[in-house]
């Protein structure tokens, strides 16, 4: 007998609910099933919402005429400062100088982990969450611990839950806002609320994800450095959600060091950038031809998002067994299951859903084994029809196993 060569158990232990459903739904595809797919974030993988094409122009110009050498590392000059243009269109005082320029905010969120983190670090992020928050810090020797968003009021942060669990080992205080999964828009007042918590804690950095800020639908979004003139953050944001192109893999942090705190940080996250040579060259020129052109189109871009909403909102009050708090803002539904056994159970509701009636979603304790339990993630990017079908097949589901009694 062989014997396999050993994992590493930082490899071993990562999880990544969205994509791990995904093998068996190949497995069905592979089998000439045709599946409905509402379970992914990309929305390129949906009709209707193309990357705008002014920035494929200006990606494929910068192929064309020969720009696919390195960039330097912390990002294209030009590019940084349209970012900071940008950030500072948000209300903070940004240079080029803070921007880095990454492979994604997944790329952002490794090197600022890889920065900050050491053995007996604490992460402190929503529960439920993008499932890399939990993921990446244990890497490090550090622990995510979670901090409560309540369903029945929007899926805020519970700001006593927040401060209760705030210690000096807490690096990083995380706010995702427009959240994923939940859809949580915070305004003015919950982000003053969570800087008051970190000002007592010196050496905690906020990590503001705010990838899905263009996706706000409630008017009250705002910038969490554009509201802090003391307390470090590092915001973060890019290409995928608002723009529409996540493939081109190009993303950004931005520090906000009001009380100079962050000079070592900056000194390594700099290193780390270094060695890691640059983001994709043409595909930061995509970037900046988004950031500096005509943005009109993003608007009736999010209408289009918001109409798809209230349809889902719509159809999901008829259905019995679903229950669902309205989201701010992104593009995803977090649903309750309001069947004993499925709310048992999230996983196998979304496993049987899928084998019996070929439509994927995400188990919500792929968020949040804890805080995301008895719930499913929709992405509610598909065509309204594709939508409705979708609706149909998980109302007759629930029905059916409402008059059976489930098998496990
Ligand atoms: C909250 C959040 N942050 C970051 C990302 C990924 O960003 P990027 O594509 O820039 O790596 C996602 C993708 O779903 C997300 O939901």
């Amino acid at each position: 007998m062989t014997k396999p060569v050993p994992v590493s158990s930082r490899a071993a232990n990562i999880e990544y609910a969205i994509r791990d459903v995904v093998v068996p739904a190949v497995q069905l595809e592979a089998e000439g099933h045709e599946i409905i797919k509402l379970n992914i974030g990309d929305p390129i993988a949906y009709p209707g919402l193309p990357t705008p094409p002014h920035m494929v122009d200006a990606y494929v110009d910068a192929l064309k005429s020969g720009k696919n050498g390195y960039s330097p590392s912390y990002g294209l000059p030009q590019l940084r400062q349209a970012i900071a243009d940008d950030e500072r269109r948000k209300g903070w005082e940004a240079k080029a100088e803070d921007v880095y320029v990454c492979h994604g905010v997944t790329e952002a969120l490794q090197l600022i982990f890889a920065a900050v983190l050491e053995e007996g670090s604490k992460v402190l992020a929503p529960g439920p969450h993008y499932p890399p928050y939990m993921a990446y810090p244990q890497m490090f020797g550090a622990e995510t611990i979670e901090y409560q968003l309540h369903q029945n009021d929007g899926w805020k942060p519970d700001f006593d839950d927040i401060a209760s669990k705030m210690d000096n080992d807490v690096r990083l205080l995380v706010l995702i806002n427009p959240n994923n999964p939940c859809g949580t828009v915070c305004g003015a007042e919950d982000v003053d609320k969570l800087l008051a918590i970190a000002r007592e804690y010196p050496n905690c950095i906020v990590v503001a994800d705010e990838i899905y800020d263009g996706l706000d639908f409630t008017g009250r979004h705002v910038s969490v450095a554009s509201r802090s003139s003391d307390v470090p953050v590092i915001a973060l944001n890019g290409v995928s959600k608002v723009y529409y192109a996540p493939g081109w893999r190009i993303g950004y942090m931005a520090l906000h060091d009001p009380s100079s705190r962050l000079e070592l940080v900056r000194d390594g996250i700099e290193r780390l950038l270094r060695s890691r040579l640059c983001a994709s060259t043409p595909a930061q020129m995509g970037y900046l031809a988004g950031l500096t052109g005509d943005r009109a189109w993003m608007s009736a871009y999010a209408n289009r998002v918001m109409k798809q909403r209230d349809h889902c909102l719509k159809r999901i009050a008829a259905i019995d067994g679903l229950e669902v708090e309205q989201p701010g803002g992104a593009f995803y539904m977090f649903i309750r299951l309001a069947d004993e056994h499925w709310a048992a159970d999230d996983k196998a509701f979304v496993l049987r859903l899928l084998h019996e009636e070929h439509v994927l979603l995400v188990h919500g304790s792929g968020f949040s084994p804890e805080l995301g339990k008895g719930h499913i993630r929709l992405v509610y990017l598909a065509d309204i029809e594709v939508l409705d079908e979708a609706f149909d097949r998980i109302e007759r589901f629930l029905q059916k196993y409402r008059r059976t009694p489930v098998i496990s």
